[in-house]
């Protein structure tokens, strides 16, 4: 049976998900707050970078993958206007719940759907935006679900990818003892989880970096890959164009 990285452990394919699950089930409650502290509110200017490249226009559909408690789906949602749609997406259902108890609070009902990105239920060359922010990385057949984003685009759509990625060599050191020390403690301290934000910071080591991303969406069929560093590199915004 193949095998797969889940954060720096070697688990057989068929148990990723279920142990993703595991981790988002156990942080949904508390997902926000914990953005907000980890990242020292960065996540909002890294969002709000992607919003402002992705430029839809009223009318647009767009589609938001992992979408989770719907930062993005917001935001894209108020940029389409009553004309366009965007769909809010997301395997866990306790983050779906989230984002959507979240959007309803502030007066947004936006069409919501349970599903996995490596099969997903919409029409081929539906959507103008494909998004997905922090998803990709816990995805278990990564070529498989940039196949699936290519398929629903039309031609001409972008699909925009945020993720953590690789930082700029000078500051790994500090990164790592970040990520590995600090990070795990906030999250005993305040989502009472250390493990899932061990997770969190072993998922980033071993997803792929920005060349080797550009070159999975590529061969996904995205003819042309724009990538933005941003925060030196812990996170980029990789910006592909089905063509
Ligand atoms: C770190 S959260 C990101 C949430 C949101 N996009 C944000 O930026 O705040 C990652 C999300 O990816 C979702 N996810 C993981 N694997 C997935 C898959 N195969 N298909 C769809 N969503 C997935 C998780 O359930 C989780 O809600």
């Amino acid at each position: 049976m193949a095998q797969t990285h889940f954060g720096f452990q070697t688990v057989d394919e068929r148990d990723k998900v279920g142990r993703v699950r595991g981790v988002f089930d156990s942080v949904a409650s508390r997902y926000d707050v914990m953005n907000d502290l980890m990242s020292l509110g960065l996540h909002r200017a890294w969002k709000a970078y992607a919003v402002a490249v992705a430029a839809v226009r009223e009318g647009d559909r767009v589609l938001d993958i992992a979408g989770g408690t719907g930062d993005l789906a917001r935001a894209f949602a108020r940029k389409v206007g009553s004309g366009g749609s965007v769909v809010h997406t997301d395997i866990n259902e306790a983050m779906l719940r989230q984002g959507r108890d979240r959007l309803l609070d502030e007066g947004l009902v936006l069409p919501t759907a349970l599903c996995d990105a490596e099969a997903l239920p919409f029409a081929s060359a539906s959507f103008d935006l494909v998004s997905v922010a922090f998803g990709l990385r816990n995805m278990t057949h990564k070529e498989r679900a940039l196949a699936e984003m290519n398929r629903v685009l039309k031609p001409g759509g972008r699909l925009l990818v945020l993720e953590f990625s690789k930082v700029a060599a000078p500051l790994s050191r500090a990164y790592d003892l970040y990520s590995f020390k600090v990070l795990p403690l906030i999250g005993k301290l305040v989502a009472r989880d250390a493990d899932s934000y061990r997770y969190l910071a072993e998922s980033i080591r071993v997803h792929p970096d920005q060349q080797a991303l550009k070159r999975m969406m590529k061969d996904a069929g995205f003819g042309h890959v724009d990538v933005h560093n941003l925060s030196a590199g812990v996170v980029a915004l990789h910006v592909g164009i089905k063509c």
